[in-house]
């Protein structure tokens, strides 16, 4: 669809594909439109002041054959009248009687007649066209004394003397309106070149330009002062170019940052682990003192081997790419209740509830770190003991696993950030990031990590996962 759109736009000549080019062919078509709809009502009235001139000359003319004695003109003196009058004949009439005539040897043969007395509009329009389509008829034109003296004025008229002059003034209108019209459109294609395609253009190059390089500073669009739309355009564009190259370099600032921390806290966790190992052997020393701060020596250590892992899983942006295997997941299930850390004294019950004929297709890893921020998160919350139950069952486009505890619920504050990494915890010592690494593996996988409920009665997460039963 959008090619064929391309080949269209590109099958167009170079020079009409412009905003300004299409607008310099439409202002020269619609100011030609105009034109003839000027042209319609000025070619029937220059028709009718044609004719009336004809009548003026003729009663002119019958003026001269007025002065005579006897109403008799000669011959010769007679058609030099009539042919200044551009009339072949001339019937003047007073109270239906002729009364003077001044006619051509032979009486020519009338084709049609017209009345030009109170002749309305549009019937003049039509006799107009009558003419530009005839041309060579013999017309009698009846109109009143230009004196408004009682009577009428008839005279006989070559059409062909009236249709040269008509086209003759249709040819000058015409070549007017061409020039007309150029003038228009070039004006129109100036003026819009210049307050809208160059601005359009300086816009456009600009956004190339910083799409190509927006780290560029040369890129971005000059600042402008203009107050219609094409300056409010100008401005919102540099607005976002200077909010994008900002949020660019914060970005890059904090990629390179986070390569740091990571490198930071690769080397921590093997100080850190060698601390681990110095600090075991504290155990074995007899001192009361030693004994009594050792414990949570040690614990202070494990923490931060824990902060240092779970950053350094997160950080890693190429955390690889889940590599499924078939594997039973109630098997999966019980080795996480062994590595979880559930407490000795059995105050914390794991109900492992997953048929053992259920075979999941997926990374067994992976999804192990998953129940493992699950069960640790649920272990935390329940120091004064309860229940851990995990299940699953096959229905709509896979796996539905549910992680459930009756332990006291999400505190407000972990609700609120809930699977945002670094905001989420609500725990002394919590780095907040075991949910939102927990909702990242379990999405690679194509499924959802979700909070189905949480309350006082305790909260139930639930991990859909895509397959089916095999
Ligand atoms: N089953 C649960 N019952 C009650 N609160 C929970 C439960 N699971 C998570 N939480 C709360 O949600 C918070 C966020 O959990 P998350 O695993 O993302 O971070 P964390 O446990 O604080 O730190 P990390 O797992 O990175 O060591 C926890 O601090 C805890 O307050
Ligand atoms: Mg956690």
């Amino acid at each position: 669809m959008q090619k064929r759109e391309k080949s269209q736009r590109k099958s167009l000549p170079r020079w009409l594909r412009g905003l300004s080019a299409r607008l310099l062919v439409l202002t020269m078509f619609f100011v030609m439109i105009s034109e003839v709809l000027i042209y319609v009502p000025s070619i029937a009235r220059f028709r009718l002041t044609f004719l009336e001139n004809r009548i003026a000359d003729a009663h002119l003319a019958s003026l001269a054959l007025k002065a005579t004695p006897d109403n008799v003109l000669s011959k010769p003196l007679e058609l030099e009248l009539l042919s200044n009058a551009m009339v072949r004949g001339i019937v003047l009439k007073r109270r239906e009687a002729r009364i003077m005539v001044l006619m051509e040897d032979m009486p020519p043969q009338v084709d049609a007649s017209y009345d030009l007395r109170g002749a309305s509009a549009l019937p003049l329009i039509a006799d107009a066209f009558a003419t530009l389509a005839e041309g060579d008829r013999t017309l009698r034109i009846v109109g009143g004394f230009p004196d408004q003296s009682e009577g009428s004025l008839e005279v006989i008229v070559d059409e062909r003397q009236l249709y040269a002059a008509m086209i003759d003034y249709s040819t000058n209108i015409m070549k007017l309106s061409l020039v007309i019209s150029l003038l228009t459109a070039g004006l129109v294609f100036l003026s819009l070149r210049l307050l809208m395609v160059l601005p359009m253009r300086r816009l456009t190059a600009s956004m190339v330009a910083f799409r190509k390089a927006p780290e560029n500073a040369q890129s971005m669009i000059a600042d402008s002062s203009r107050g219609d739309e094409i300056g409010t355009a100008q401005r919102e564009l540099r607005h976002m170019q200077d909010g994008l190259r900002a949020s660019l370099t914060q970005q890059a600032h904090l990629a390179a940052l986070g390569v740091a921390v990571s490198k930071i806290n690769h080397d921590l966790r093997n100080i850190l682990a060698t601390a681990q190992l110095v600090s075991d052997g504290l155990g074995e020393v007899e001192d009361p003192t030693v004994r009594r701060v050792a414990p949570r020596l040690m614990q202070s250590i494990d923490r931060a081997i824990e902060l240092c892992s779970q950053t350094l899983s997160f950080g890693r942006a190429d955390e690889a790419a889940p590599n499924p295997t078939s594997f039973a997941l109630r098997d999966l299930v019980e080795d996480v209740a062994a590595f979880a850390g559930l407490p000795s004294d059995g105050r914390i019950v794991w109900r492992n509830e997953v048929g053992g004929n259920l075979i999941l297709e997926a990374d067994r890893e992976q999804i192990f770190r998953v129940f493992m921020n699950l069960a640790r998160n649920a272990i935390q919350a329940m120091s004064q003991g309860g229940e851990i139950a995990v299940t699953a069952n096959w229905g709509g486009a896979g796996v539905i696993i549910e992680f459930s505890d009756n332990g006291p619920g999400l505190p407000e504050k972990a609700r609120e950030h809930l699977f945002e990494p670094f905001t989420g915890s609500a725990r002394t010592g919590g780095t907040g990031l075991g949910l939102a690494i927990a909702k990242e593996l379990v999405e690679a996988h194509g499924g959802e990590l979700m909070l189905l409920r949480s309350d006082s009665h305790g909260t139930v997460f639930r991990i859909d996962l895509p397959g089916g039963p095999q």
